[in-house]
């Protein structure tokens, strides 16, 4: 379990970016932070992973503060994709980069390495390639693939899906949900509300270095107070539903007002769409 009680965090010792953030995320769950640009999402990443020690209150990781763990412990139990995947790339080849971790460890093994090449080639990864010369998703493919190999009990991913084109996207995003599935914690800043949406089951909604709120991600987004005091954009189908639910109040506790999702939309008009999207 990863807990903040009362974490206060400074950049340089004056100026407090975080304050007075308190929040739970229990083994197993998948959340996703969100909040406007400079709200403190990365901030709180930074914290849960060490490399940011709080100046106020306690970052616990399984109940042991982050202060009291070395960085080792710490990498062995969370996994930290950054905002910018070139910040973590640094070897010359697909393979020396995921076996970096198992290195820096010191737990290099031939089962490492049968780990290793299972995971590149589950991703489409060619051992050989040079990172540096591959295209922006593909990167991001193999930051994420060199963290996933080392099997960390919870990942922190800030922003897996910046600069991704949609098919990436999906690519990366599918390979998180399979990964939360089999058990592993997963944590999220994503800016996209669409794949918050699809993805997270609960999110923290932070604005100004506080945490205005954390719940299900469905509930918070359908908080008009909510989202408008965070600046946040609702997905489409929640925000037609709401509309929908505001000028015909006759409809808004019923299904039709109530959808999240297009299927549930879909099912709440009666309609019923072919495979491949045509009507029947
Ligand atoms: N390395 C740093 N040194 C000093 N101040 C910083 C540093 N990184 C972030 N900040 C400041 O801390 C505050 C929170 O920034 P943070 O990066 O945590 O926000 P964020 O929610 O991740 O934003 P974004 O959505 O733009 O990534 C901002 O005011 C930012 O300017
Ligand atoms: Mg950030």
């Amino acid at each position: 379990m990863i807990e903040f009680s009362h974490v206060s965090a400074s950049y340089d010792g004056e100026l407090a970016v975080l304050r007075d953030v308190s929040f739970r995320i229990e083994d197993g769950s998948f959340v996703a932070f969100v909040g406007t640009n400079g709200a403190g999402k990365s901030t709180t990443m930074r914290l849960i992973n060490g490399l940011l020690k709080p100046t106020e209150g306690q970052v616990l990781i399984d109940g042991t503060p982050t202060t009291e763990l070395k960085t080792s412990e710490l990498a062995q139990r969370v996994g930290f994709l950054f905002q910018n995947p070139d910040r973590q790339i640094c070897n010359n080849t697909v393979r020396e980069e995921m076996m970096f971790g198992f290195k820096a460890l010191g737990k290099e093994s031939p089962e490492a390495e049968v780990r290793a090449d299972e995971i590149m080639a589950a991703f489409g990864l060619n051992p050989d390639d040079d990172p540096f010369l591959l295209n922006r998703g593909t990167r991001q493919l193999l930051a994420l693939a060199s963290i996933i190999v080392l099997q960390p009990p919870v990942v922190v991913l800030d922003e897996p899906t910046t600069g991704l084109d949609f098919r990436e996207c999906t690519k990366v995003m599918e390979i998180i949900r399979r990964l939360h599935e089999r058990g592993t914690t997963v944590v999220m800043v994503c800016h996209d509300m669409e794949v918050v949406a699809d993805y997270a089951e609960s999110i923290i909604v932070m604005s100004a270095g506080r945490v205005l709120a954390q719940g299900p991600t469905y509930e918070l987004l359908r908080d008009r107070v909510l989202t408008q005091e965070a600046s946040l954009v609702a997905p489409q189908m929640v925000a037609l539903s709401l509309a929908l639910g505001s000028q015909h109040p006759q409809l808004a506790n019923t299904a039709v007002g109530q959808a999240n999702t297009l299927s549930e939309m879909e099912r709440a008009l009666g309609l019923e769409i072919a495979e491949g999207g045509e009507p029947r």
